[in-house]
């Protein structure tokens, strides 16, 4: 089951160090001054004395207040998608509320599962469905579902990673399907099968348009394996770091390839269930999540260097789906009527960082869907207690419809876009 999960900030050391440049700065500046002006005459050198005195009151004064004032944490944030969309980082904007919305009943839809269909779990308010996503300098192009069908006619979407990932597979059908006359029988799983939770295929095809769309389960993409022979008996299972999830030969061959991963690299996920880290035959008893994290995803950048086809394949990675647990544990879950005006610091997330830092030195194009940053205001969007387990509450997963119908809206218009296609 999904539980919590902890995010970290960088920006208060930022800020010391930043802090501790401003005054070196000053004291070095007033040192340099007061050498140069010694060696006048006293006359000058009173009246210099008094500039001097003025001036250095002013870098005080100013050095003083200029703390109070937030100093641009955001200055150095990368634009994932300036290549797609010029002069507009999509990702970077506000929520306004839009009648218009939500763009399908989940209720009516046969791929939304259960679990997310709030409404259908006794949620009341539907105010969180009705709210649409403005980048600070541009529209996201509105979601057209027959030009869109017609561009994916004959392609494969393969979307791999945690349940966040089905739901972004569940989201897109949906979607998809308001386009379909005859949902029933145009539309199906090719196996027959129901969603459930730990099912690690899904695939479904929209006949008329020979459209595929699966998903794989794959949480943390490198391999999870057993524990090896002689290995501490609280070792009951490892994540292999340098090996890549064995179903990921059935990956490549896709149009539009779609990762994530991030909600199970945590301690409850991992350490307290007795799961450690592997690298080739030894252990990694002593090794932090952050750097298994960063690990993995190296691996998983250089299986893709040499697996994808770029000429064919078109390669997004997803970041850290905000999610909004509060309390000194961050176990406590308290859904909202409204988005959060401000993103209260759930706008960055270490893994998010390590995704963008890693896709930056790879050769493959990769587009990150930089998520965290939009998700980060929607302390109204999550399942709460209105999911198929009314005992627990979830401030990670969300209502459909909801914010992972917006990721689908930026990724679609992506796929359509000329520029990014071959
Ligand atoms: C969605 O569909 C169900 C079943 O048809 C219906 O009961 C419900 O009122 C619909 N919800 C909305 C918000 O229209
Ligand atoms: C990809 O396209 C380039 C240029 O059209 C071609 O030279 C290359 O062989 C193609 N690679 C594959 C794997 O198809």
């Amino acid at each position: 089951m999904f539980s919590r999960f902890e995010v970290e900030h960088c920006s208060p050391s930022k800020l010391r160090k930043f802090h501790e440049r401003v005054s070196s700065f000053s004291d070095r500046f007033a040192k340099s001054r007061c050498k140069h002006y010694v060696s006048k005459s006293i006359s000058s050198l009173f009246v210099i004395g008094l500039f001097l005195w003025f001036f250095l009151a002013m870098v005080c004064t100013h050095f003083f207040y200029f703390p109070r004032y937030q100093p641009p944490v955001r200055s150095n944030r990368v634009h994932q998608s300036g290549d797609l969309v010029p002069k507009c980082n999509v990702f970077y904007g506000n929520w306004i509320p839009d009648e218009s919305y939500p763009l399908y009943n989940a209720t009516q839809c046969p791929f939304a599962e259960r679990g997310f269909d709030c409404l259908a779990n006794g949620r009341r308010d539907g105010g969180y469905q009705k709210w649409r996503w403005k980048p600070k300098n541009c529209e996201i192009p509105r979601f057209n579902v027959h030009e869109i069908l017609g561009k994916l006619r004959g392609k494969r979407i393969v979307f791999v990673g945690d349940s966040l990932s089905r739901t972004q597979w569940e989201s897109m059908i949906c979607m998809l399907m308001q386009g379909v006359q005859d949902k029933r029988r145009d539309v199906y799983e090719i196996n027959g099968n129901k969603i459930t939770k730990r099912i690690r295929f899904l695939g479904v095809l929209f006949s008329s348009y020979n459209l595929r769309i699966d998903y794989y389960r794959s949480v943390f993409l490198v391999q999870p394996g057993s524990s090896p022979r002689r290995a501490p008996k609280r070792v009951k299972s490892t994540v292999r770091l340098d090996k890549l999830e064995d179903m990921s030969n059935e990956w490549i061959d896709s149009d539009f390839l779609i990762f994530n991963s991030g909600h199970w690299w945590t301690p409850t996920k991992l350490f307290d269930m007795g799961c450690y880290f592997q690298a080739g035959q030894s252990l990694k008893l002593g090794m932090g999540i952050t750097s298994a994290f960063r690990t993995a995803l190296e691996t998983w950048a250089s299986w893709l260097e040499t697996s994808v086809n770029r000429n064919r394949t078109r390669v997004f990675f997803r970041t850290f789906e905000s999610s909004h647990w509060i309390g000194r544990n961050r176990n406590s879950c308290e859904v909202t009527r409204r988005p959060w005006l401000k993103s209260k610091g759930k706008d960055r997330s270490w893994i998010s960082d390590i995704i963008i830092d890693v896709v930056k030195k790879m050769t493959t194009p990769v587009t990150v869907l930089h998520v965290t940053p939009m998700g980060a205001f929607r302390s109204d969007a999550h399942v709460g207690t209105w999911s198929d387990d009314r005992s627990i509450t979830d401030c990670s997963h969300w209502c459909l419809p909801g914010v992972p119908d917006t990721w689908n809206e930026i990724l679609l218009s992506m796929l359509l876009s000329k520029d990014g296609m071959e």
